[in-house]
C-alpha cells in the first residue's frame, strides 16, 4: 500500500493506483515545485547525502549547478521543507538536455514528487531530447523513467565508483513539453 497519510499533500495520482492515469496538472504551476537557489544549498547537501550516500555530489558541484545560468534547479517542498531536488542542463555538444541529479527523501518517495520534478524540469529546460544516466540496478528509478517515456539508448560500463554499469536513457520531448 503506497498511500500513506501525508498532511496537506496534493495528490498527483488518481486513487486507482493505475499507471498512466495521472491527474492532468500543469506541474510548472504546482505549488510544491519551486526554483532552488543559494539559500537551499544546505538542504540540498543533506538531501544528496540521504539519497545518494557515497555518490552524493560535493557541495561545490551543487553550488555550481545553482549558479550556472541556464541550469534548471528545482526543489519539491512539503510543509516548506525541501523533500526533493532536481537539476538539468543543456549539453552544447550533443544538443540534449541532461538530468544531472534527481532525488526525493526516502520518507517522501512514492507520492509523485519524483515524477513532478522530472516533468517540471523537462518543461522548463524545454529540450528536443532529454537524457539521463541511471544505475542498471536502480529498479525504482528505471520504472519511473520508463513510465515517463525514457528509453535506454546506451550503456556506460563501470560508470559508477563501485563498478556498476550505467544506462543512458533518452526521451523525445518534442510532442509533450515543447511549445
Ligand atoms: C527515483 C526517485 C527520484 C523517484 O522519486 P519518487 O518521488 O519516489 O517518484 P514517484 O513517487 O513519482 O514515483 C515512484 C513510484 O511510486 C508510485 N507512486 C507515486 N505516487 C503514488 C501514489 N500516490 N499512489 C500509489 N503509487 C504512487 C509510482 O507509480 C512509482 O511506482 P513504481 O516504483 O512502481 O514505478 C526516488 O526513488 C529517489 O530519490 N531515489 C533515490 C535517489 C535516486 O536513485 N535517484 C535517481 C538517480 S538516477
Amino acid at each position: 500500500m503506497r498511500w500513506r497519510h501525508l498532511p496537506s499533500f496534493t495528490r498527483l495520482h488518481t486513487p486507482s493506483h493505475a499507471y498512466n492515469t495521472y491527474v492532468m496538472i500543469d506541474v510548472i504551476d504546482a505549488p510544491f515545485i519551486r526554483s532552488a537557489g543559494l539559500s537551499d544549498l544546505s538542504a540540498i547537501r543533506q538531501q544528496q547525502r540521504v539519497c545518494f550516500g557515497a555518490d552524493a555530489y560535493y557541495w561545490w558541484t551543487l553550488l555550481g549547478l545553482l549558479l550556472t545560468p541556464g541550469t534548471v534547479s528545482l526543489k519539491a517542498l512539503q510543509n516548506n521543507k525541501l523533500v526533493g531536488f532536481i537539476a538539468a542542463e543543456a549539453n552544447p555538444f550533443d544538443g540534449c538536455g541532461w538530468i544531472v541529479t534527481v532525488g526525493v527523501l526516502p520518507e517522501f518517495q512514492g507520492y509523485g514528487f519524483g515524477a513532478a520534478l522530472l516533468q517540471a524540469a523537462e518543461r522548463q529546460l524545454n529540450p528536443a531530447r532529454m537524457r539521463l544516466t541511471v544505475r542498471v540496478g536502480n529498479q525504482r528509478a528505471l520504472r519511473l523513467y520508463e513510465r515517463l517515456g525514457y528509453r535506454q539508448c546506451g550503456t556506460r560500463p563501470r560508470y559508477y565508483a563501485d563498478g556498476e554499469d550505467g544506462w543512458v536513457m533518452e526521451k523525445s520531448c518534442a510532442a509533450e513539453t515543447r511549445a
